[in-house]
């Protein structure tokens, strides 16, 4: 598989890496090309400022989209889906808005769109929502969604930092969007939400403006230290209902006691719960931002296209010894 990453920060740095690594391993993994913005210094050889040079690349399997933001991300997504090229993303803003774009464009050109690490990080969310859906009705979804808020509010509480400062560190680690306010206020978790009320409830959130959301912004150390007299952490939560064809939806600081699985998640760790009919419910745990745990679930979702496409080309040998005169446009 030859992979083209687009934007060369925290999340793509992280991809090259562990391509670097698996390939020294078992996987016939290889990065073709890195995309950098114009005037950037070309530091390693697979590195362009050209876009068209990607997506015109007849050898170039698969484009991860590392670069963040709305444009030119959807327009990038769009046309490597169109130029036949099977995309994953970690870019949960692009997605919250054009998911079914983007998924009827990968139908149309017979490629796949995956985007596994757009929610909880480096956790399988997506593919466990999935799953449950496969068997359940999921009627309602709660969690962490945000490592950066989850990390300063933890440490907040541990080591009485101010929200300032911890807040700087999390940038410095890797955990924070490009504008952080994205974090503290709010938005990064609505985005993550509504990717899942999406899959979950069949639906499109179109009016996401209207819905409610609460950041953490306000919360200072001195909230953090009453709460904690009082056996309680504050955490920065996404919530949705089903019921019939309605739903309701927020995301706002909550609190929680000390004994439970919330207030128990700590540092840039997600907690994800969904409820479904039969499972009941379902806790996924994990670190839901940084550079290793992202680029890991991006690499999955690489090795699921590879494994589909090493199955489809064994049923086709299989299939070309009984008709010799199958073509591989037949099968692949
Ligand atoms: P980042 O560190 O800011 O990296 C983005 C990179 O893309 C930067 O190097 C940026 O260059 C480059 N870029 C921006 N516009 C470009 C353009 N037009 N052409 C080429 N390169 C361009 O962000 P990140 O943390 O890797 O996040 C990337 C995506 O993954 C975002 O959608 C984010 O929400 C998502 N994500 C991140 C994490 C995480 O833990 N970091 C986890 C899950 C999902 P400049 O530096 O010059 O701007
Ligand atoms: N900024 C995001 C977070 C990255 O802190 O959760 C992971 O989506």
């Amino acid at each position: 598989m030859n992979i083209a990453i687009l934007g060369f920060g925290t999340v793509g740095k992280g991809v090259y890496e562990i391509v670097k690594k698996a390939n020294g391993q078992t996987r016939n993994l290889s990065v073709s090309h890195i995309l950098i913005r114009k005037n950037k210094e070309r530091v390693l050889p697979e590195m362009t400022d050209n876009i068209e040079e990607i997506l015109n690349d007849k050898n170039t399997d698969v484009v991860v989209e590392a670069i963040g933001g709305i444009e030119p991300a959807h327009e990038y997504i769009l046309s490597a889906l169109e130029h036949g090229k099977h995309v994953i993303t970690a870019n949960k803003a692009v997605i919250a808005v054009y998911l079914k774009e983007f998924t009827d464009a990968a139908e149309q050109n017979n490629v796949k769109f995956y985007f596994e690490a757009s929610v909880g990080g480096g956790i399988p969310w997506i593919q466990g929502l999935e799953k449950a859906l496969r068997i359940d009705r999921v009627n309602s979804i709660q969690g962490i969604f945000n490592g950066t808020s989850n990390f300063i509010l933890d440490q907040m509480s541990r080591r009485g930092g101010s929200f300032v400062d911890v807040l700087k560190e999390a940038q410095k680690l890797g955990y924070a969007e490009a504008d952080p306010s994205a974090d503290i206020d709010g938005i990064d978790v609505a985005n993550k939400l509504c990717i899942s009320c999406d899959i979950a409830y069949n639906i499109d959130i179109k009016n996401r403006k209207a819905l409610p959301i609460f950041g953490i912004r306000n919360i200072t150390a001195k909230d953090v230290e009453y709460f904690a007299k009082k056996g309680l952490s504050v955490k920065l939560i996404g919530r949705t209902h089903q019921k019939g064809n309605k739903f309701d939806y927020v995301v706002e600081p909550s609190l929680f006691v000390n004994h439970s699985l919330e207030a128990n998640t700590p540092d840039n760790y997600n907690l994800i719960s969904l409820n479904g009919d039969t499972i009941g419910k379902l806790d996924f745990f994990g670190q839901g931002a940084g550079m290793l745990p992202t680029a890991n679930a991006v690499i999955q979702d690489i090795l699921d296209i590879q494994e589909e496409k090493e199955h489809l080309k064994r049923e086709f040998n299989k299939k070309l010894e009984y008709c010799p005169q199958l073509t591989k446009g037949d099968y692949l």
